[in-house]
């Protein structure tokens, strides 16, 4: 199979990490992975805040009901949108969730794990990241060396969900 089809269908879900911690290289390929996306206009309305200093991963984890999850990332992003630079609710939105996909498939590759966290537009945790004023949280995507095979959660059949016309 081609290797990005590959990708698409082995990454899962990585909810346990290991303690070690992650190369500066890799998480600045996942953050380069996560420009690339496309956006309504090239908008580009994505903005980053990585969090890896034991200090602020710990006040983060208090502030999320998966405490364990953000507790053991090495590193935790999160994806602000960035309301100035967008242009559409729905189209910023969209923009958004591809380049969170961009970073999950990116990870994956690395041999990390990840998992996305729909936490959004929360100000306790806004303020934690020093969010700007025109910025929204519209997701944390915890990131480490998966100390966990998860099981693949199946798919719907293609039979269930398309309708040619
Ligand atoms: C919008 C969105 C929000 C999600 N929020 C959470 C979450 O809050 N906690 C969590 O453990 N997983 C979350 N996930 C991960 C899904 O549970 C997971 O992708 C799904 O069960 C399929 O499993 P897989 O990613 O291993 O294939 C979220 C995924 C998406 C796309």
């Amino acid at each position: 199979m081609n290797e990005i089809l590959r990708t698409i269908h082995d990454r899962r879900s990585v909810r346990a990490f290991r303690p070690d911690s992650v190369e500066k290289e890799k998480v600045d390929a996942i953050l380069d992975a996560g420009r690339w996306a496309p956006s309504g206009k090239n908008t580009q309305p994505w903005r980053f805040v990585v969090v890896e200093s034991a200090s602020q991963r710990t006040e983060l984890a208090k502030l999320v009901p998966q405490k364990n999850m953000v507790g053991s990332a090495p590193v935790t992003l999160a994806i602000l949108l960035d309301r100035q630079a967008g242009y559409d609710e729905l189209k910023d939105a969209q923009g958004i969730g591809a380049c969170a996909q961009n970073i999950l498939l990116a990870v994956h590759a690395l041999g990390l794990g990840a998992c996305w966290i729909g936490r959004a537009r929360d100000r306790e945790i806004e303020t934690l990241l020093g969010a700007r004023e025109n910025e929204e949280l519209m997701m944390l995507i915890p990131i480490g060396y998966p100390a966990e095979t998860p099981s693949v959660r199946e798919r719907r059949p293609l039979s269930e969900l398309v309708r040619r016309i």
